[in-house]
């Protein structure tokens, strides 16, 4: 067959990681279809949307990466699309389509995702245009039964293709894990790399107690899994879970440099100090994330700020690290287990008892309280 009478195929997605899904994927279309071209268009990643999203150079190295393990590398029809990318802006599903339409004028045009992506593409921009230039190609995964429901017509190929969700994986790995939905030279890539706050957690791990260190993981662990409840994306929840406790080792006049360099206009940090020095860990460790970390978000290092204390009119950010600190699994007390499933259920119900549970702490004690943590309490009565 004449190469411009061959398909050409768009493999669109994020690619962040690119899995064994996405390689099986490939592989049976280039199977079935024995394409001209399969275009991988890695889309464009926005800043607001993630932290630091992984650059589309390096998801284009472990894509290739993928590629070779799954026995693809070599193969002259795959090619990686910078086409997204470039645009540094969100580009619609329809304009890719545009795209490749004007560049193979002649050739028909499939455009590949999992099932689960057909379940929402009606409400995609423009449907109409893609269905007209383009035949949906989709590979059906395993128990998912969507693709029956969504009324959208399509080409199914053949084969059983691996559950692999994205979101999960990115979590997995930044807690420090290795999925078994990626390919082992994806996850040498990230190594190397230092990809997926990898980088981040080396740093933690050599100023933090061993046992410090496994809670910041599993304030981490319970601050993914809340995330989407709290309104907060991934990463940001991940980075900052991850540092909120990163002064907490440090050696006393490293605490107090540190404290007092994050608010020096206010007397708070002092009266901490010397009120309960305890505290301090946490002013300290937003100084810290900034100076060791070069953690510039602001709605991160006020999480850290005000995850021991709280404070009125916390973000949505640092009321899911106040949350997970308290009541993550690695928690023996009783009251952990229990905000932690009110969480799932109500997230600021679980909110406002983390605050009851620190004050009643707090006073049981018999000490100073403070007063921030009294404020919170008072805000959120006025609220009601
Ligand atoms: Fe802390
Ligand atoms: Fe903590």
């Amino acid at each position: 067959m004449p190469d411009e009478k061959r398909p050409v195929i768009i493999y669109g997605g994020s690619f962040d990681p690119p899995h064994r899904g996405h390689t099986a994927l490939a592989a049976a279309a280039l199977r079935q279809l024995n394409p001209a071209v399969l275009y991988f268009v890695p889309g464009f990643h926005t800043p607001f949307k993630d932290l630091r999203p992984a650059a589309f150079s390096g998801r284009a190295a472990m894509l290739k990466a993928a590629l070779a393990e799954a026995g693809l590398a070599g193969r002259k029809e795959i090619k990686i699309s910078s086409f997204e990318a470039d645009q540094k802006r969100v580009v619609y599903t329809y304009e890719t389509v545009a795209h490749f339409r004007r560049l193979h004028p002649g050739a028909p045009v499939y455009f590949l995702m999992g099932s689960d992506c057909l379940a929402g593409f009606k409400g995609w921009r423009r449907p109409g245009f893609i269905l007209k230039n383009t035949r949906l190609l989709a590979g059906l995964r395993p128990g998912c039964a969507m693709h029956r429901r969504s009324g959208v017509p399509f080409t199914a190929l053949a084969g059983r293709f691996p559950r692999a969700d994205s979101t999960r994986i990115r979590a997995e790995l930044f807690l420090g894990g290795r999925p078994a939905q990626l390919h082992r030279a994806v996850l040498d890539l990230i190594a190397a790399r230092s990809l997926y706050l990898a980088r981040e957690r080396a740093l933690l791990r050599k100023l933090l107690s061993p046992a410090r260190f496994a809670h910041s993981l599993h304030t981490a662990e319970l601050a993914l899994r809340l995330a989407g409840a709290a309104g907060v994306p991934q990463q940001k929840a991940a980075l900052a879970a991850l540092l909120h406790d990163c002064a907490r080792d440090l050696p006393a006049a490293e605490l107090r440099r540190c404290c007092l360099k994050r608010a020096p206009r206010t007397a708070l940090p002092e009266l901490t100090l010397k009120e309960a020095p305890v505290l301090a860990h946490a002013w300290a460790g937003a100084a810290l994330a900034r100076e060791k970390f070069g953690v510039k978000d602001a709605e991160i290092l006020e999480a850290i700020e005000q995850h021991a204390t709280g404070a009125p009119g916390m973000g949505p950010l640092a009321r899911l690290i106040y949350v997970s600190d308290l009541a993550n699994q690695g928690r023996a007390f009783r009251e952990a287990k229990l905000v932690r499933a009110l969480a799932f259920k109500d997230f600021e119900a679980a909110f406002r008892a983390a605050n009851y549970i620190k004050l009643v702490y707090a006073f049981s004690g018999g000490g100073w309280v403070h007063p921030l943590s009294v404020s919170l309490w008072n805000s959120l009565q006025k609220k009601r």
